[in-house]
């Protein structure tokens, strides 16, 4: 039988979310489906379809991602593609319609001209094949509110809280992530689209908790710096004993002491007994702010972003370092595109990269999966090779890579896409 690999027309976005629903194990209703229709982004859909029927998906959406560099220096951003929308129907799996789709959507964005692209995976063991590699985690957090006062050294705030209804969320918000996005290396943008659905928080998709909630954090100057979303999960007061969740949906902050005030007022909120933080990164400062450290717990870690590189020099050259090192790499890879050696001299707010003349022997062989993994700053090369992946060549070659793609923050991304 024919399988056809073609892009996915406007008209045809329907079929597309439903095969993406239907692969994922459920059927849109009719809200979900319109909403669902709203992402479609049409320049970036590709479908496999069997005799006119659609069977397997995959899209993405135009994204820009901060980058790490030295410390002080202004974070340069790129575009990326966050690729999204990945699904094959039952009837049509393990036969290669990924792969298919995969190396057609890689060519395609490499010819685009992105660097690399990015995706969340819904299961780890899938995208390594492809090239991507763990780039940035994320941590969840819980604490009991009877237990989460502030050590004295944290200081008190100079600012004030504030609660916002939606509408003016939809104003304010947008503002404040992008000024604090560009602080975060791994942070994704998030267009006016996505600030619409968002902020509708229809109740069919709270999974029986309350509405959002939105509290701005002003500096004295009365100038908005922050806010923190959250809604109560579950209202629950057995024997009449308030015992409710409290779960945090965003905690944004243009400084490290307006995320301190952020946590204070959203740690006491009454009648909670718990509050949860999904979403935060690994190198998330609370526990520092802490009386009783201990008490916070970590209740997952694990994979967000994944990086495929598609250009190593356009990559490499994007981010900024903070050391200033000169390296030779052996990227291998079975996509001919992309593999090769490199020369890598590190800069403080980007790189330069080439490819490698005659006679520069490599420094350090790496995968390309493992390239896109180290390339956040949010693992070291030396991790890599103690569990065997990454091969030193030239003595100390490991450690100066460990030096250069470092980043001095941990990379985290708040959008889910
Ligand atoms: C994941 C999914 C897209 C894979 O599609 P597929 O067409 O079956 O994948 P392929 O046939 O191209 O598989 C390529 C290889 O990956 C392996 N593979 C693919 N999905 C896998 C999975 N979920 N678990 C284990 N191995 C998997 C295949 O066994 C095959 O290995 P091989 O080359 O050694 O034979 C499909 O199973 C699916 O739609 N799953 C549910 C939705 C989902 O998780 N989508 C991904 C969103 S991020």
């Amino acid at each position: 039988m024919t399988l056809d690999l073609r892009p996915v027309e406007v008209t045809e976005a329907e079929s597309f979310v439903r095969l993406v629903y239907q692969a994922f194990g459920s059927v849109p209703d009719d809200y979900s489906l319109a909403r669902a229709c709203e992402r479609f982004e049409p320049d970036f859909a590709i479908g496999v379809y069997d005799r006119g029927r659609i069977v397997a998906t995959a899209g993405a959406y135009p994204l820009e991602m901060t980058l790490p560099a030295a410390p002080g220096q202004t974070l340069p951003t790129t575009p990326v593609p966050g690729v999204t929308a990945v699904g094959v129907a039952p009837t049509h799996r393990r036969q290669g319609l990924l792969t298919r789709m995969m190396n057609h959507q890689l060519a395609d964005l490499r010819d685009r001209g992105y660097p690399f692209a990015t995706l969340l995976a819904s299961e780890s063991i899938i995208y390594g094949r492809f090239g991507y590699g763990w780039a940035s985690s994320y941590r969840s957090l819980l604490i009991e509110s009877d237990r989460d006062a502030f050590a004295p050294e944290v200081p008190a705030d100079a600012g004030r809280m504030r609660l916002v209804e939606p509408d003016e969320a939809g104003k304010l918000l947008p503002l404040v992530h992008d000024r604090a996005r560009h602080q975060q290396p791994g942070e994704l943008n998030r267009n006016a689209r996505w600030w619409a659905n968002h902020l509708k928080d229809p109740e069919k998709e709270r999974d029986g908790a309350e509405a959002r909630l939105y509290a701005a954090h002003e500096s004295s100057g009365g100038e908005a710096d922050g806010w923190v979303s959250y809604r109560y999960d579950k209202l629950n007061w057995p024997e009449g004993i308030p015992r409710h969740e409290v779960v945090i949906d965003d905690l944004v902050a243009t400084d490290a002491a307006v995320a301190a005030a952020l946590w204070r007022f959203v740690l006491d909120l009454d009648l909670v007994e718990e509050v949860k933080a999904p979403n935060r990164p690994v190198d998330e400062p609370l526990r520092w702010m802490l009386a009783d450290p201990r008490r916070l717990r970590t209740t997952e870690v694990a994979d967000h972003l994944w990086v495929r590189i598609l250009d190593v020099p356009a990559a490499l050259a994007a981010r900024g370092y903070p050391a200033d090192e000169r390296l030779v790499i052996d990227v291998t890879s079975a996509d001919a595109s992309v593999a090769g050696r490199f020369v890598l001299e590190s800069g403080p707010q980007s790189g330069a990269c080439r490819a490698a003349k005659r006679g520069e022997k490599a420094q350090l062989v790496l995968g390309l999966a493992d390239l896109g993994a180290i390339y956040l700053g949010g693992l070291s090369p030396s991790t890599l090779a103690a569990a065997g992946r990454v091969n030193e060549v030239a003595p100390g070659a490991l450690a100066a890579a460990d030096r250069v793609f470092a980043s001095p923050v941990a990379p985290f991304c708040t959008l889910h896409f």
